[in-house]
């Protein structure tokens, strides 16, 4: 008989057997930066996440700190959007300050900071549009400036999430010519039309004000489409790629994990996190083993980073 019991018998045996470890390197935290002064404001549909305005920022970079974990996602939320999103290219935008000030007394600290123009429009969607259309190639440039001045104010990585085609080549070009050719790019590559994104967007306030992602987003029926995303996107430079939501496509992350050899993210949405915060205020279920349970199953799947509101959590746990 097969005695698989023998390695489980007691805790001595069983750590050794353990295949798959978590380390607070693992994960990258994203953090919400607001304009304005004094404000910290909780977003109702995930517990334990809020809004910083910068001078509060180091509540959280202290604890950042102190946890050692691989960095932080920045996401600026701007006072004025418009059509163009023109706060997200600003020299003195809300983002490109926090680095700023993160750069400065925080140098520590790794600045991962989201490429995405839907929090700076007016009209809440990830690129430029006409009419209802959302714009490929008009999008590109403006994404390029937004990584060219947000790397310029000291971001360590940029990590474009719009989806348009050819991002990734268009912004390894402009970082190469401008004398940043040692700045990665970890693509959201595979990132799903999912609804997982819902208390994002209210912590955010990126709703899309007309129609919805689908024509830029991938349809989450499709898994192989999602390995061509993550082919192209290797292709055109990425040094990462990522797989968006997290749970629901385990399947997808393991898939990539045999194809390719580069580094995976794999990014642990915010409407994950809301439903085991809210099962877990409910005492449904145990918090910590089932955060620590989700993010096992990630790496095991094969992701390398881990993009989650539960990295604090999580390093302390670990
Ligand atoms: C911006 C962006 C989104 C997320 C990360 N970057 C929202 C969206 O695409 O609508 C989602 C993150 C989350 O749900 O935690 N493009
Ligand atoms: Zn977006």
């Amino acid at each position: 008989m097969q005695r698989f019991r023998r390695l489980r018998r007691d805790e001595r045996i069983r750590s050794m057997m353990q295949e798959t470890r978590l380390h607070p390197k693992d994960f990258i935290y994203p953090l919400f930066v607001i304009e304005g002064q004094n404000i910290t404001n909780s977003v109702d549909s995930m517990p334990g996440i809020y809004q910083y305005s910068i001078d509060r920022l180091p509540r959280i970079l202290d604890r950042i700190k102190q946890v050692e974990i691989g960095g932080v996602m920045l996401f600026g939320i701007p006072q004025h959007k418009d059509a163009q999103g023109s706060q997200a290219y600003a020299k003195d935008g809300i983002t490109q300050r926090a680095v700023r000030f993160i750069r400065e007394n925080y140098p520590e600290i790794y600045v991962v900071v989201d490429i995405c123009l839907c929090e700076y429009t007016s009209h809440g969607h990830c690129g430029v549009v006409c009419g209802t259309e959302v714009l490929n190639d008009e999008t590109l440039p403006l994404l390029g400036k937004m990584a060219l001045s947000l790397v310029e104010a000291g971001a360590d990585m940029i990590a474009p999430s719009d989806m348009m085609d050819g991002r990734v080549e268009a912004l390894r070009t402009i970082l190469d010519q401008a004398g940043f050719p040692h700045t990665p790019i970890m693509a959201y590559s595979a990132k799903f039309a999912s609804a997982y994104y819902g208390p994002f967007r209210d912590a955010a306030g990126s709703a899309p004000k007309f129609g919805d992602r689908k024509s830029y987003q991938m349809d989450i029926a499709n898994g192989r489409e999602a390995l061509r995303e993550l082919a192209a996107d290797i292709e055109e430079g990425a040094d990462i790629v990522m797989v968006k939501p997290a749970l629901a496509y385990l399947d997808i992350l393991k898939e990539a994990s045999c194809r390719f050899d580069i580094p995976l993210a794999v990014y642990n949405v915010s409407g994950e996190y809301a439903m085991v915060k809210a099962a877990a205020a409910n005492g449904w279920i145990d918090e910590k083993r089932v955060v620590l349970e989700n993010l096992t199953a990630m790496k095991r799947a094969g992701a390398k980073l881990i993009i989650t509101y539960h990295a604090l959590d999580a390093a302390n746990w670990l």
